[in-house]
């Protein structure tokens, strides 16, 4: 067998680095703990929304965010030509809607912010959002619309993902935890939790919140990533109610799918690795929701979930070489798992293959959680 590329982590990140190598003849195998893109990829709303979500303090992020919106129709198009599935990539726009005095102020704050940083956002009143959106509701004070925030059905993304990798050649191993990665500059190894110890050319880490717990890194090369916990609520379309834009209220945000499901978000808790779904949880989405969307209150309710975030230590993403011989990383991803997929992939893909770096990834390597001096920290 040839083995020239390991990826830990069945994800969306380590699916899509493995197809953008596969697809360039790299012959890649992933090892995946638990069922390909079952974890965070899945549990997660697919909102593709570097506009709405721009941070005051996070502005390097935010080009990286945009720069891969940019990108995600082409990563699309090939991921679905290679798996003959759709990943429902949906262009209408997203709603940053306001319910009273104060979240109007802070809404205006964003909006101000946004112009600032040249971004295609409009500022609403109640009654355009409404023109744009009817299910909002009639007492919203003030809406932004980002008609460049997009999203996909990260569910059907992860499963053409699954099925591209292995169509373009990919070797995919499910229910195999690598329990360590063996550092070495010309054979680095994974060692796999029933002993077996395989050596590649290069390995990447690709396990989200599970990227920590992985033996074998000395402590500067361990990425310092944590979960942050989100509840999730799945409502089913039911007529007369529709909703065709993503809506993002102050409490809470609603992502309508082609398939008839709208997904409501998010907690953000710090519980470990807890993925107890609460009734106080329940509470605070449900009413984050019926506060901006109160047609809700009729729908079915599918299913509920708690996802976790691989949030590292800046809350920004690791992307690139590490300190350990041979081991790479993609990691970290946070809020922005789906939106990073296609540049991290594509970054990664040419990184493992010519050793070069680029621009976009070079500030979000995971050195500067070793090196005193690092491009995010000196800024
Ligand atoms: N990006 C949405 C969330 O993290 O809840």
């Amino acid at each position: 067998m040839d083995r020239d590329v390991f990826i830990v982590g069945g994800g969306t990140i380590g699916l899509g680095i493995g197809f953008e190598l596969v697809r360039r003849g790299t012959s890649v195998t992933i090892f995946e703990r638990d069922t390909a893109g079952r974890g965070t990829s899945y549990q997660a709303a697919g909102m593709l929304a570097p506009d709405a979500e721009i941070e005051f303090e996070e502005l390097e992020l935010y080009g990286l965010n945009r720069e891969s919106l940019r990108r995600w129709p082409d990563f699309a198009d090939r991921v679905e030509a290679a798996s003959d599935q759709s990943v429902d990539y949906r262009s209408e726009g997203t709603l940053i809607v306001a319910d009273d005095r104060d979240a109007a102020e802070a809404l205006k704050r964003l909006y101000e912010f946004q112009r600032e940083q040249g971004l295609n956002v409009e500022w609403l009143t109640g009654e355009e959002a409404r023109e744009i959106e009817p299910f909002v509701a009639p007492r919203l004070s003030a809406a932004v619309f980002a008609p460049s925030d997009h999203q996909v059905d990260n569910r059907r993304l992860v499963d053409a993902l699954r099925v591209a990798f292995q169509a373009e050649g990919g070797t995919l191993h499910e229910n195999a935890p690598v329990e360590a990665v063996v550092p070495d500059a010309n054979a680095p190894a994974v060692r796999t939790t029933d002993g077996e110890r395989v050596a590649a050319r290069q390995i990447v880490v690709a396990a989200g919140v599970w990227s920590r717990s992985l033996d074998g890194l000395e402590p500067d090369a361990v990425p310092p990533v944590r979960p942050v916990k989100g509840q999730m609520i799945q409502l089913r379309r039911k007529r007369p109610f529709d909703l065709q834009h993503v809506v993002r209220g102050p409490e809470a945000y609603l992502a309508p799918k082609s398939d008839g499901r709208v997904v409501v978000g998010a907690t953000s808790e710090e519980m470990g690795f807890d993925t107890t779904v609460t009734a106080g949880g329940l509470y605070e989405l449900l009413e984050g929701a019926w506060e901006v969307v109160p047609g809700i209150q009729e729908l079915p309710v599918d299913d509920t979930w708690a996802g976790l975030r691989p949030a590292s230590r800046d809350h920004v993403p690791l992307v690139g070489r590490t300190t350990a011989p041979g081991v790479l990383m993609a990691t970290g991803h946070y809020r922005h798992g789906v939106l990073l997929t296609p540049i991290t992939a594509e970054e990664m893909a040419r990184l493992i293959r010519t050793g070069e770096t680029s621009d976009w990834i070079e500030p979000f390597s995971p050195l500067r959680f070793s090196e005193e001096e690092s491009p995010l920290r000196s800024a």
